[in-house]
């Protein structure tokens, strides 16, 4: 085997200086966004209510912990082929688990994303970046690697079945109600994962195919295309199924008034606590974004405003617990008002 160039190795070091960056600057926007306003991004009270301060710790007990027991995981001999992968498995399941039950179904996919985020960087920077440089000292020196560290290496390169799932749910609060908030918080993680590894393992039978996807992958392929695509459709039937039944309970339920819902009353009530020259909300500093809705400057909003009560991604959590006919009268309202 011909051994790199210098030049190949400049790169190899300037890229895992790259991730090092990735992993601390990652880490400080992760405490900086979501440990600041807990309560807007990882708690939902209609799932479990707790203080900001448990959700906190509650997190970072993943993102220690996740990275700690790999470790553990990692050092099952390499003769436990099965026992690695099921060990592998059932840990990132638990904390799947634990997560959507206790915290948003938003928190919990950018809980777990992070701290699969996390456990991947530091088997690179602590494992596989010194591995790599004694494998290039031994190229270098005309020596043929260890075939049992090859194994090891092969071993802790696993994760990269991982890193479309950790992709996806980094950016889940981008997407559409259906896939961040669907109240399936479990089912929705654990099918990213398994999508994230079919496809990955797909691709590499794909790449050692020369290009080509090999005829039975099409197969699965399609037929994971079409579970997904009806898994999608169920999720969003199911729940504008409750949404009705919520919004018709409501419209038979106690009259209070037959007014109409008015838009500025409905953000007065459910969104200024947040959206104020001085919000009233816990922890909250200053208005998020610096969006501050008044009379006045709500026209100028309506555009952002139909999309984000639209798609539920605000009030974040439901926080101020916004009634679905509330929900259903603003985003009306905003609708005809986006220009
Ligand atoms: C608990 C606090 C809180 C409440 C209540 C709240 N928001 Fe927000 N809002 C936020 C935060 C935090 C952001 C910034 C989100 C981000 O940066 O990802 C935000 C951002 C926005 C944005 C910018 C676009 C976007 O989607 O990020 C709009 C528009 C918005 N909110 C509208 C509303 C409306 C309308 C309501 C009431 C129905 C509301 N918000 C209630 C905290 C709140």
């Amino acid at each position: 085997m011909a051994a790199p160039t210098a030049s190949e190795l400049e790169g190899l070091v300037w890229s895992f200086n790259q991730i090092r960056w990735l992993f601390f600057t990652g880490l400080v926007l992760f405490g900086l966004i979501y440990y600041r306003q807990p309560q807007a991004y990882l708690i939902d009270p209609g799932v479990l209510s707790m203080s900001g301060r448990a959700a906190i710790a509650f997190s970072l007990l993943g993102l220690l912990g996740a990275p700690l027991i790999n470790e553990i995981i990692n050092r099952i001999p390499l003769s436990y082929r099965r026992t690695y992968i099921l060990c592998c498995a059932i840990h990132v399941l638990a904390w799947v688990y634990a997560y959507a039950s206790k915290f948003s179904q938003h928190g919990a996919m950018i809980q777990i994303g992070a701290m699969l985020g996390v456990t991947i960087t530091t088997n690179i920077l602590w494992y596989l970046y010194p591995a790599t440089r004694e494998a290039v000292d031994a190229l270098v020196r005309g020596e043929r690697p260890d075939p049992e560290k090859k194994q090891l290496w092969d071993r802790r390169n696993h994760h990269s079945f991982l890193l479309p799932a950790v992709v996806f749910l980094m950016l889940s609060s981008h997407m559409g109600a259906v896939v961040r908030a669907n109240g399936h918080a479990f089912l929705t993680i654990a099918t990213v994962l398994v999508l994230s590894v079919i496809s990955r393992f797909i691709l590499e039978a794909t790449h050692r195919n020369g290009g080509v996807m090999p005829s039975r992958f099409r197969w699965i392929t399609a037929c994971a295309a079409v579970t997904v695509g009806l898994g999608a459709g169920w999720l969003a039937w199911a729940r504008n199924g409750a949404e009705q039944v919520r919004i018709e309970r409501h419209a038979h339920g106690p009259a209070t008034d037959n007014r109409p819902l008015l838009a500025e009353e409905i953000v007065l009530r459910r969104c200024a606590a947040c959206h104020a020259a001085q919000p009233s909300y816990p922890g909250m500093a200053s208005p998020p974004r610096g969006i501050v809705f008044t009379p006045d400057t709500l026209p100028r909003y309506a555009g952002q405003i139909a999309i984000a009560v639209g798609t539920e991604r605000m009030p974040p959590g439901n926080a101020t617990q916004m009634q679905p006919s509330e929900r259903k009268a603003l985003t009306e309202w905003a609708t005809g008002h986006s220009r």
